[in-house]
């Protein structure tokens, strides 16, 4: 072995990976062969990598191949046998002579060992990989990141009655079978890929075929591949497939590029779906349903997921990502694009909402707290922990501030400009901001801060009026965050409208640029003050505050033209009163009279003919304790609890005959998946929601009988929800019926699992820890774990206990998790590390148990990141 005295330098610090460091790969692989001996337990992997060094890069005869957990048995290089090599941690390090060589590699690694679920796997006896982000040096030595682009020939042979079906990227080019029981299959991807898409499937599976056709006159033969019996359940995610292929082409011009596109359902997934290049893998729960085991949120997941991951071929897998950092390019463009799709294919008005309202539940707390990261992060020390609501649904608002600034015409020019430039590439995000900026006609330098500055910009409003004219006055700040306590002024785009308080109408929209720290505008010909209308459309992933009075809102609830600005002020209304209770700041008369407003607006609502029953439904959910934490400095959770139900109960009572009119109304309607059908469904349980709170015996037996005369999981499961919470008889018996009823159905004994979890039951603690011991608990399925632990950390009343028993739990799971699958159990630490945001007994009680977690030896890179980031930031 020799002395590799030409190593590069140590970062500076140990562990942390910066941007700032990124350097163009010395070596290029231009091309790999990979052939694998198939076996649950032991599989041989053999690779043959072409590798040339790379003009664009630093001169180095130092090759430096990653492995994880790998151990070279054979090392060819140039086809003869080579001992010049030497580990450097998990990597194999190899000085070369020339610029040009093959290197041939074999390992030895075991699948059915691998719990991590990152690597090659198994999963109820299938074997399937999952590579990305730095998964692929677990099955190879390879130079393991994503501007290395290689095409791939993959050989796979194993025993015939364990794999009968064996699948990889792009093309089946030959097969064949051996007399001793073992089949082989050879497949081709004649796209260069890095190696975070590559992806192998071999499993006994039954396939649901289709087809299309793409606008050029390309035939592309579509499958779905599941365990036998679950052929049934791929209807739903075949459509959204389709769909989403024809859309695609409509909407962005992207076509699809091979003559064959598959789908893998896998239920031990850490993500929900993944991209790889023509052989998609998901997540059982992004594509399995029927009417009886999914809900109707569940059939639009599917159909967002679905084409989430098949847009990933253009924005991706075509144009993928230089290095890491650069994650939103290819996610927060694929999260618009299928939100775009989703929005065309229901209602977009309904879609937006909803969108928005994940933005608020999951982004604004990551903002806001230790964990906060611009959508482009500057530094790292593990990259699973940036798959976050950041990089996804920011990154995708960002992209739609794009859109709200050029008008979706001119967008389309900078995103063609955009593929056409970089296609084949590995891109930053600089690049596509420069290809919008030139193809739409746009100056972003300015707003290229986004990308850059974490934190939730705050835009105070005011509004004042004189002689005639109506003056608007922004003033925005952008709040501290690890790392960067100093922020510039960002391009805030605003749809604003000013309303005329008689007449109850507007002159047209403006769109409000505020580029400065603060900035008026100034409208003539106003006789009275006007209410305004601001962010319409959540056209800015802001926090608006605004000094609206509830006569405004209760105006903008009743007549705004813009459905999102209408579901606002019904929030805005809510979060006015429920905060000002939270912090005691309302007298009796004051917390009567802020009740009688929301129940006059929200019984407008219940009235209003002209209204579909999918945007009532959203006009009456009341914002959720996250979100309304999130305004309240040390918070008390269990007050915004506490608060919130209260208000429900007297929402529950004071329109208890209009919520039981509601019930039967809808419990009439007949199941079918059309948007009156859907709305139906949603209000029915939306009723029994607010009844529960105000007469639980009334609803409880209303309840029952929704669940018993369900012919669908929507009014099952919305049914059962509300059992759970209650104190009623009917609770136990209508829980253990479905359990029965779907016992062997994974998908819906999460259900089971997620509903007790979630549950406003006062002793929902206790159900958790004792389903943390049923039979059906595994710490090995992702999907449980989540559907126990997460649902429960979601659940303010009984997570935020207040003697820090929820703490504990949730650092209970963590600990005995984290060496099974330390990519799930790193996403269960941001619960406990929003410490700084709330009340100090219990952020004292949050810290102790971060620091019990941190004082584990051995824990993952994923979790001991995580950790020491909340107890810091
Ligand atoms: N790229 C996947 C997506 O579509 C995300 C993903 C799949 C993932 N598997 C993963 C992220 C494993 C982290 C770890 O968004
Ligand atoms: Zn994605």
């Amino acid at each position: 072995m020799t002395d590799l005295s030409n190593s590069p330098p140590l970062p500076a610090a140990p562990g942390v990976i910066n941007r700032a460091d990124y350097r163009p790969p010395a070596w290029l692989v231009p091309e790999i062969a990979l052939d694998f001996a198939l076996a649950l337990d032991a599989t041989r992997v053999r690779s043959t990598i072409r590798v040339e060094a790379n003009p664009a890069g630093e001169p180095s005869s130092l090759l430096r191949l990653n492995g994880d957990g790998l151990a070279a048995r054979e090392v060819l290089v140039d086809g003869q046998a080579h001992n010049d090599w030497r580990m450097d941690g998990g990597d194999l390090l190899i000085d070369l002579p020339g610029a040009a060589h093959e290197i041939t590699i074999e390992t030895l690694i075991d699948p059915s060992a691998n719990t991590q679920l990152s690597g090659l796997y198994a999963s109820g006896g299938m074997l399937c990989t999952q590579c990305e982000a730095e998964g692929f040096r677990r099955i190879a030595f390879f130079p393991d990141r994503p501007d290395v682009l290689s095409v791939y020939s993959v050989r796979m042979a194993g025993d015939k009655a364990a794999f009968p079906v064996l699948l990889a990227n792009g093309n089946p080019v030959a097969s064949g079978e051996n007399a001793d029981g073992t089949h082989w299959a050879e497949w081709h991807d004649p796209w260069p890929k890095p190696s975070y898409l590559f992806a192998l499937v071999a499993g006994d599976l039954v396939a649901t075929r289709d087809r299309f056709v793409t606008r050029s006159g390309r035939a592309v033969d579509l499958a779905i591949w599941v365990r036998q019996g679950d052929e049934t359940r791929t209807g739903h995610a075949m459509r959204s497939l389709i769909a989403s292929m024809k859309w695609d082409e409509e909407a962005y011009g992207r076509e699809y590029d091979l003559d064959l596109f598959n789908i893998v359902a896998v239920s031990d997934f850490n993500a929900g779906a993944m991209e790889n290049k023509g052989l998609n893998i998901f997540n059982t729960r992004y594509i399995l349903a029927d009417p009886e085991t999914a809900t109707d949120a569940d059939y639009d997941a599917i159909e967002s997921v679905v084409a989430h991951e098949y847009f990933h071929n253009w924005s991706g897998n075509r144009v993928t990502c230089r290095d890491w950092f650069q994650l939103s390019l290819k996610e927060g463009f694929t999260v618009l694009r299928d939100q775009q799709f989703s929005a065309a294919m229901g209602s977009a008005p309904v879609k937006r909402i909803e969108d928005v309202r994940i933005l608020r539940a999951a982004q604004f707390p990551e903002d806001s707290g230790p964990l906060a990261h611009p959508i482009r992060p500057d530094s790292y020390q593990e990259i699973s922990n940036f798959y976050t609501a950041t990089v996804y649904n920011k990154g995708a608002e960002v992209i739609r501030m794009m859109t709200v600034l050029a008008g979706l015409e001119r967008f389309r020019k900078g995103t063609d400009l955009y593929f056409e430039r970089h296609d084949g590439e590995a891109a930053t995000c600089e690049d596509f901001v420069r290809a919008i900026e030139d193809g739409a006609g746009l100056d972003l330098a300015q707003f290229r801060r986004w990308y850059a500055q974490a934190g939730t910009p705050r835009v105070e409003v005011s509004l004042t009026h004189a002689g005639g004219t109506a003056r608007v006055t922004l003033r925005q700040t952008v709040p501290p965050t690890p790392g960067q306590p100093d922020k510039l002024p960002m391009v805030i785009p605003l749809r604003a409208a000013l309303f005329d308080r008689t007449s109850g109408t507007h002159r047209g929209e403006e769109l409000l640029v505020l580029t400065e720290t603060e900035q008026s505008w100034t409208f003539d010909g106003f006789a009275e003050p006007p209410v305004l209308s601001i962010n319409r459309g959540f056209s800015a992933p802001v926090a608006i505050s605004s000094p609206a009075s509830s006569a405004d809102l209760l105006f903008l609830a009743k007549h705004d033209d813009d459905p999102f600005a209408r579901y606002e002020a019904m929030q805005q209304l809510v979060v006015q009163h429920l905060v000002a209770a939270v912090e005691g700041r309302l007298g009796e008369s004051e917390r009567d009279a802020g009740r009688r407003a929301i129940g006059d607006a929200i019984a407008a609502v219940l009235a209003d003919p002209a209204l579909d029953d999918l945007m009532r439904g959203e006009l009456l959910i009341l914002p959720g304790e996250a979100y309304l934490a999130e305004q309240i400095p040390a918070v008390d959770p269990s007050r915004v609890h506490d608060e919130r139900e209260a208000l429900k109960a007297w929402l529950g009572a004071a329109l208890g005959a209009q919520w039981r009119a509601l019930h039967d109304r809808c419990s009439a309607v007949a199941y079918g998946l059309s948007a009156e059908s859907r709305g139906a469904r949603k209000l029915k349980t939306l009723a029994l929601v607010f009844l529960a709170a105000a007469d639980p015996a009334d609803a409880a037996a209303r309840a029952k009988r929704q669940y018993d005369a369900a012919d669908n999981m929507t009014d099952r499961q919305g049914a059962l929800m509300v059992l759970c919470g209650l104190e009623a008889p009917e609770r136990a018996a209508a829980l253990a019926d479905f359990h029965d009823r779907f016992a062997g159905n994974m998908l819906v004994i999460d259900k089971w699992f997620s509903l007790q979890a979630g549950s406003l039951h006062p002793r929902a603690i206790e159900h958790v820890k004792a389903l943390a011991g049923h039979p059906d608990f595994t710490l090995t399925n992702p999907n449980r774990v989540r559907a126990l632990y997460m649902t429960f950390a979601a659940n303010a009343g009984a997570f935020h206990a207040a003697d820090g028993e929820g703490y504990r739990l949730l650092a209970d799971l963590i600990v005995r998790l984290d060496p099974i699958n330390g990519n799930v159990a790193a996403r269960c630490v941001p619960p406990l590390g929003r410490w700084r945001k709330v009340e100090p007994q219990r952020a004292a009680l949050m810290r102790a148990q971060l620091e019990r977690i941190a004082a584990v030896p051995d824990l993952s890179r994923d979790v001991r990141e995580q950790v020491t980031r909340s107890l810091e930031g």
